[in-house]
């Protein structure tokens, strides 16, 4: 459907046209003014220098071309030349009428759909999901959903971090432990045990305690170099065991992000991008891309206008192995090979913005991507505890994400069970909803790029900017639908009346905006967009639900037309919790 603007816009042009003035100046934007007038135009200011005269004049002309409008119920010029404009009550609800009657709730598909592919998993094979890849997930998984919503292709990718030294570090630990294992035996030609020789939690030990050694102890460091090595060219028993360490490790994985709601259509790590390094390699030496610089394999990447220094892009240490960008470039070239995508979106820690400007830099020149191809990068900042520092545990260690959770929900449980609105069998079920949103929207509702204060009373409150208060509103609404059909409420509801009232009107423009937010949002990758939005209309109903006794309304076409605006406003407010990545219950 179209946008409400547009046809405000359309209505603009035309009284622009009218009164003699270029089309081009009829510009419309919500009003930064709510006090005065809904929309407003600003386009006599603009266009003072093309008719050598006072915007105000131009506005006054404008406004007078408007008078016979359908679409405003009042158009006025103001000094020094600004066109106020308010809605028409009978256009607003024609316009809610054909949303609520449209299975999409207004929402319009991409005409041209993309294909785009997020990168927005990142966790590392054999280390605990822990805060720091909360962010990605959650921002990433919205960016997809949005992307969806509006009918693009978007296939989404964990890329975990499966290759390089970590392998290495748990293999020359395990070997320590238990050497008489098949896999350490180079003269081993028989089938490997199907079974992995540890669990998920020694992994987790096995990972932080090698690590831990390999800083102290050289010989240890140099084993595992080695072992990483090895197995990077193939040695049987150490792919075996890796075999082993990514099975148990992303079942874990797929665990973890189950319980967030977070899914991924591409479980590829950065050992799959393996195979399309040397052929890459090859091509940007014969083109003359890559040179040797003290033995290592470079491809410059700074530009004239730079501010900062951008170094070179390397390829190859001088001893011969791939880098993190060497993969992140063959990930390109395969993802290039599997699914020609638009764009590709990396949706990971802002620190690593450099080596995604060499990455992309270096695609570029080097044809791996084509100029055609979008590549984005949507860095996000730390999530701090109450203290401003990176979240820790209470003991100062990291927090792992199950924690976290749990922590989250056992919370909302509390808050929950003291309301007594629901029985104690369904409050565990609905604390983990409610817990997903006050977790995901206390995230969501930043701006991706700033750091913000991971706060658990906050985020668990029914009040104020909150998840929960959103999944309150709905669970209002659909209370009050309850309660209508119980005292035998048809299901046909009405056609949607022109506004009876402020706060009506008010929750009118603002479901009436749904379409624009959306596509605003995605075109910005703002999240945070949508929860503003979803802010603003909870309040909005929240408003007109205290100014208004809808059930027990007597005329009945009104309350019906109430029954059916409500219904409305539930369907836009699940549609965008749906896209941010969480959903409500029936009760709370
Ligand atoms: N595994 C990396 C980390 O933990 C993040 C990967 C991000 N994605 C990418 N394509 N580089 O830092």
């Amino acid at each position: 459907m179209k946008k409400i603007i547009d046809y405000i816009t359309e209505e603009t042009r035309k009284a622009f046209r009218a009164a003699g003035y270029d089309e081009k100046y009829a510009k419309v934007s919500i009003s930064n003014r709510p006090d005065l007038c809904e929309y407003q135009c600003n386009g006599a200011m603009a266009a003072k220098k093309e008719y050598g005269m006072a915007p105000i004049k131009i506005a006054q002309d404008i406004v007078a071309a408007m008078q016979d409008s359908a679409v405003f119920e009042k158009a006025e010029a103001v000094m020094p030349g600004f066109i106020n404009l308010t809605l028409s009550r009978e256009f607003l609800a024609c316009y809610l009428g054909e949303m609520a009657a449209d299975p999409e709730h207004s929402v319009e598909k991409a005409e041209t759909p993309q294909t785009i592919v997020v990168d927005y998993g990142g966790a590392n094979v054999a280390k605990p999901l822990h805060v720091g890849h909360l962010r990605a997930a959650i921002i990433g998984e919205s960016i997809k959903r949005m992307g969806r919503r509006l009918g693009h292709k978007v296939i989404g990718d964990v890329h975990l971090g499966d290759w390089g030294l970590q392998m290495g570090l748990i293999i020359t630990e395990l070997q320590e432990r238990k050497p008489e294992l098949p896999y350490f035996d180079p003269d081993f030609t028989g089938e490997y045990p199907a079974e992995a020789p540890f669990t998920i939690s020694e992994l987790e030990e096995i990972y932080p305690t090698a690590s831990g050694k390999s800083k102290t102890d050289e010989a240890y460091k140099a084993k595992a170099l080695q072992a990483t090595y090895e197995l990077q060219q193939g040695r049987r028993g150490y792919r075996a065991l890796w075999d082993h360490i990514i099975r148990i490790s992303v079942a874990d994985l797929k665990k973890n992000y189950g319980r967030l709601d977070v899914h991924f259509d591409l479980w590829y790590g950065e050992s799959d991008a393996q195979p399309y390094i040397p052929d890459m390699i090859r091509k940007m030496k014969e083109d003359g891309y890559a040179y040797e610089d003290q033995g290592a394999l470079i491809v410059d990447v700074k530009e004239e206008s730079d501010q900062k220094e951008v170094p070179p892009c390397m390829i190859l240490k001088s001893d011969g192995a791939s880098l993190y960008t060497t993969t992140d470039l063959a990930t390109i070239v395969q993802r290039v090979q599997d699914y020609d995508p638009d764009e590709i979106i990396y949706v990971v820690d802002k620190r690593q913005e450099m080596h995604f400007i060499q990455t992309f830099r270096c695609a570029k020149k080097t044809g791996i991507a084509k100029d055609e191809m979008k590549l984005s990068f949507l860095g996000f900042g730390t999530m701090n505890g109450k203290d401003g520092k990176p979240f820790k545990t209470r003991e100062g260690g990291v927090m792992r994400l199950e924690n976290l959770i749990d922590d989250i929900n056992r919370e909302m449980f509390r808050k929950i069970v003291e309301n007594r609105s629901v029985k104690d069998t369904d409050a565990e079920k609905t604390a983990e909803m409610v817990g997903l949103s006050a977790l995901k929207y206390g995230d969501l509702s930043n701006q991706a790029s700033k750091d913000y204060v991971f706060d658990v009373d906050r985020f668990t409150s029914f009040e104020g900017n909150t998840g929960p208060y959103i999944l309150y509103t709905i669970v209002r609404i659909k209370s009050i639908m309850e309660k209508y059909r119980q005292e035998g409420g048809s299901a046909d509801t009405g056609k949607i009346l022109p506004a009876s009232g402020d706060s009506e009107k008010n929750l009118m423009l603002q479901t009436a905006r749904w379409n624009d937010a959306l596509a605003g949002a995605f075109a910005d990758k703002a999240p945070h967009r949508i929860c503003a939005y979803i802010y603003e209309l909870s309040n909005d109903f929240n408003s007109f639900y205290h100014d208004t006794r809808i059930l027990s309304e007597e005329n009945e076409e009104q309350r019906k037309s109430w029954i059916s605006l409500l219904e409305l406003v539930k369907e836009v407010l699940e549609d965008a919790i749906g896209v941010l990545g969480f959903s409500a219950p029936d009760r709370m």
